[in-house]
């Protein structure tokens, strides 16, 4: 092996020139840096992290506030193709993904919302005590540093109380200084209210219902995007123990002593990562304590995968010799879609969105208890129909329905949030205000799968999320379109509205049928780009990849912590979740590591 990364200065052991370090980290992402900084606080112990991006740090699409709505495509955007979407048209859709250090923090929508208390909670019930809203609480407040909103913002529809945020943290939450009053707030906060809806106090406060304008990721003081390395990595880039590499991994290279985890199944260890250099160059480094697969959910199980851990169908069709058969890995994947509306008003716009959202009963009115009742009957066709579209068998009806069942239960029984509507009117240089709103099922049943298309390419996914294979996704999603319309035609709104511009009256007349609400959102599907569950944290049972420390079942000393592990679609976004998770996980591994 060549050592290319260890100065004299990285002082593992006795030697002066390691060979190997403690723990090495797949991805400088959002929640890699996270585990990367934290690890790194003892100086005894020696990081690296291995990533094929850049440091991007003078990229102005990274820092500048609006920067984001033009990364996608450029050279940090991994700009992953989708299978062919049947529900979709047989769209070939993208899926935005961020490649440099921050990974897609570098490039998301900003928004800090955690979720609904009960998503969390049903965690516990899915094999992993511990793991609910209260004992996640510290954690969040732990990555955060909040900066409450100036009065004009308060007048501006922000909102906050104080008891859930922390001060503390690496991760800038507030709001950009172009937001300030105008006319917007006062006729989105009047509107929303006349459709029953609350001024949501806090929207991190564990519910979400209702409307407010939610912190962002940024420096409300300098407005500069705040993504993890900004607020993990530099930070702590002097440190001697830790450094970022240029390099995709391949896979993880296994020891040959096994290690007991229970009298039946000894578990393998990892020796360590075998990674591609910049040139092409394949290298191997190796590893005293842990690897930590922190590469998304789109390529964390496709380095399982191509390590020998998953569905042994799958790896055998790949010619991959398995390690832990684990069908799981790449499974369960949900994303969630997205559709935009636009009208034209006379108000002045305002700097930012308003984040509604919206339950079932807020959807479905006086049909609710008939739409409950007819979805609890379609859970089991459901499940058959997700295990039919998946095409190697590593899934179990009973199983799939077992956990479509514990979401119908926290839509229809805990009442948590179905879908969130953003509410804008956003100036733009030169050119009209745009108002209007994009929207989103937040909680789809529709399940489809992520896995490597080939053994010899790492960089190739096989990324398929079944949109609306669900019926009642589309159902949802079209309540929520209806719910749109309606905000922006209801008083006081449609005083200051003249008309929809998108979609055009000929795709979706005053008068629109359900089948036009239908070919619409067929039609005009966005990618939300929140997929998550590759590598669930789940019981092995239910088709779980990691544990409840996080490790991954059969292995002694490999761990997932990045948006695959979520077991569950949660009512925010998704980076809030992930850095709080991050901060666990790495005090977990600090407390459980060989
Ligand atoms: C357009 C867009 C808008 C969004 N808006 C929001 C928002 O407003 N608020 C919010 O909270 N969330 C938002 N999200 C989602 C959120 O940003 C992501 O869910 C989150 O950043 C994912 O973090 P992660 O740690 O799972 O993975 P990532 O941050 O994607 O990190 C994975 C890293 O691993 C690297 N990697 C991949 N393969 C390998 C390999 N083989 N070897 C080594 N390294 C590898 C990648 O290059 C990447 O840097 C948005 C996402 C997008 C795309
Ligand atoms: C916000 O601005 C509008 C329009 O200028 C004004 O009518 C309203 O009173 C302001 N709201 C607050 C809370 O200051
Ligand atoms: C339930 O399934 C039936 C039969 O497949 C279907 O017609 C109906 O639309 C489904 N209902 C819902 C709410 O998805
Ligand atoms: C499905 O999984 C359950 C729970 O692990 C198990 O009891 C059942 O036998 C499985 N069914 C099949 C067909 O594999």
């Amino acid at each position: 092996m060549k050592t290319i990364l260890f100065m004299a200065a990285f002082s593992c052991g006795a030697t002066t020139l390691a060979k190997s370090v403690d723990y090495v980290i797949v991805g400088a992402g959002t929640s890699g840096l996270v585990v990367a900084n934290r690890l790194s606080e003892d100086p005894s112990v020696t990081v690296v992290v291995i990533e094929p991006g850049k440091d991007e740090r003078e990229n102005p699409l990274v820092y500048e506030l609006g920067g984001w709505l033009s990364a996608q495509g450029t050279e940090i955007d991994w700009s992953y193709e989708l299978a062919s979407q049947p529900g979709a048209n047989d769209q070939v859709l993208k899926l935005a993904q961020g490649k440099g250090w921050g990974g897609t923090s570098m490039i998301n929508g900003m928004t800090y919302v955690r979720g609904d208390s009960a998503q969390f909670d049903s965690w516990e019930d899915l094999g992993n005590p511990g793991w609910n809203w209260e004992t996640l609480l510290p954690y969040y407040k732990k990555a955060e540093k909040y900066t409450i909103p100036r009065v004009s913002q308060l007048a501006a529809g922000a909102t906050y109380e104080i008891q859930y945020h922390g001060f503390e943290g690496h991760v800038h939450t507030g709001y950009p200084t172009t937001l300030f009053n105008t006319s917007f707030a006062p006729s989105v906060i009047e509107t929303w209210e006349g459709l029953s809806l609350i001024h949501n106090p806090d929207l991190n406060s564990g519910s979400v219902h209702g409307f407010s304008i939610g912190p962002q990721t940024l420096d409300a003081k300098e407005d500069i995007r705040w993504d993890a390395a900004r607020a993990y990595y530099h930070p702590i880039q002097a440190r001697k123990n830790i450094k970022i590499i240029q390099g995709t991994v391949r896979r993880i290279t296994w020891a040959s002593e096994k290690r007991g985890r229970g009298p039946t199944r000894p578990a393998v260890v990892a020796s360590g990562v075998e990674f591609v250099t910049e040139d092409g160059e394949v290298e191997t480094l190796e590893v005293k304590r842990e690897v930590i697969v922190s590469a998304g959910a789109v390529r964390s199980p496709l380095v399982l995968e191509s390590s020998g851990i998953g569905n042994p169908r799958i790896l055998e069709s790949l010619g991959i010799d398995v390690v832990v058969d684990l069908p799981g890995v790449g499974e369960n994947l949900v994303e969630q879609t997205n559709h935009a509306q636009a009208f034209s008003s006379n108000l002045e716009p305002s700097g930012a969105a308003f984040h509604v959202f919206v339950t079932a009963a807020d959807l479905f009115g006086d049909e609710l208890a008939t739409v409950e009742a007819a979805t609890r009957e379609n859970l089991t066709g459901w499940a058959e129909a997700i295990v039919d579209a998946s095409s190697n068998n590593a899934l179990n009806v009973s199983v799939i329905e077992t956990l479509l069942r514990i979401q119908h239960d926290l839509i229809f029984k805990h009442e948590v949030t179905l879908a969130e509507i953003l509410t804008f009117g956003i100036g733009q240089e030169g050119s009209d205000p745009v108002f209007g709103s994009n929207y989103w099922n937040l909680l789809p049943f529709s399940r489809g799968s992520v896995h490597l298309g080939s053994a010899e390419d790492i960089n190739a996914p096989v990324i398929d999320p079944h949109f609306f294979l669900v019926d009642f996704d589309l159902d949802a999603t079209v309540a929520t379109g209806k719910m749109v319309r309606k905000f922006w035609t209801s008083n006081p709104m449609s005083d200051s509205v003249s008309g929809q511009i998108v979609p055009g009256s000929d795709v979706l007349p005053d008068d629109a049928t359900d089948e036009q609400w239908e070919a619409f959102h067929r039609g005009s599907l966005i990618v939300n780009s929140h997929p998550l569950a590759t590598a669930a944290m789940m019981s092995r049972e239910l088709g779980g990849v990691v544990d409840p420390e996080l490790r991954v079942y059969g292995t002694a000393n490999v761990r997932v912590v990045d948006a695959s592990i979520l077991p569950t679609q949660i009512s925010g976004h998704l980076t809030a979740t992930l850095y709080a998770i991050a901060e666990r996980a790495a005090e977990i591994i600090k407390k459980t590591s060989c």
